[in-house]
């Protein structure tokens, strides 16, 4: 799938687009992003994996999920090789302020399908903000083999944005579903605008 394709249905609906300035400090930190974009990776694997025993009754989204935590961890491999072979320090995980505030929105109570919903939306929220970091990077990064990882790694995660949001409307009203996901993207806006931008994290 082309990126094009990927966001044919405008995935990044973000809110606030990432001040372009990120890049260049991001690059000057590029063992803390790296480092940081590795336990991003983990967080993905982990949080599918969270599904998949909430909702294990859930065939389709059992079937769907599994394949993206062993994708999701191929990822965290891949990052951890670029940050072994330019001998930059793979550092401790930070915490992370930007997905704590977006947990912090998820709604509580609620029924089954509520609760599966808001989970799904908070992972498509951080898989379509990822994407457009990554797209950034692979635009604006000097190191090229970066420049072809980040591109890689914008259509992979395009893909789990799509995934999440078509899991959301499979168990859902998609038309609570879409009223939804609005809140979040506002929501998202606001914490991006809060916390402002950092060179030595993903978000
Ligand atoms: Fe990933
Ligand atoms: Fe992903």
């Amino acid at each position: 799938m082309s990126w094009e394709e990927s966001t044919r249905q405008k995935m990044l609906h973000l809110k606030l687009p990432t001040d372009p300035r990120w890049v260049n400090i991001a690059e000057m930190k590029i063992g803390d992003i790296l480092t940081d974009h590795a336990y991003c990776e983990q967080k993905a694997a982990s949080s599918c994996i969270s599904l998949i025993l909430r909702f294990f009754d859930l065939p389709e989204l059992v079937d769907t999920l599994t394949p993206i935590v062993a994708e999701e961890w191929g990822h965290f491999e891949r990052v951890l090789e670029q940050i072994r072979k330019r001998d930059l320090n793979f550092g401790e995980p930070r915490k992370d302020e930007y997905v704590m505030r977006l947990q912090g929105f998820v709604k509580k109570g609620g029924n089954r399908a509520q609760q599966l919903t808001e989970v799904l939306l908070l992972n498509a929220l951080i898989e379509a903000r990822s994407c457009e970091r990554f797209k950034l990077l692979s635009k604006n990064i000097q190191d090229e083999e970066l420049q072809k990882f980040y591109y890689e790694l914008m259509i992979s995660e395009a893909g789990h944005y799509v995934t999440f949001i078509e899991l959301a409307r499979k168990y859902q009203d998609p038309e609570k579903v879409n009223a939804r996901w609005q809140e979040w993207l506002d929501f998202e806006a606001e914490v991006l605008k809060e916390i402002g931008i950092r060179g030595d994290r993903m978000h």
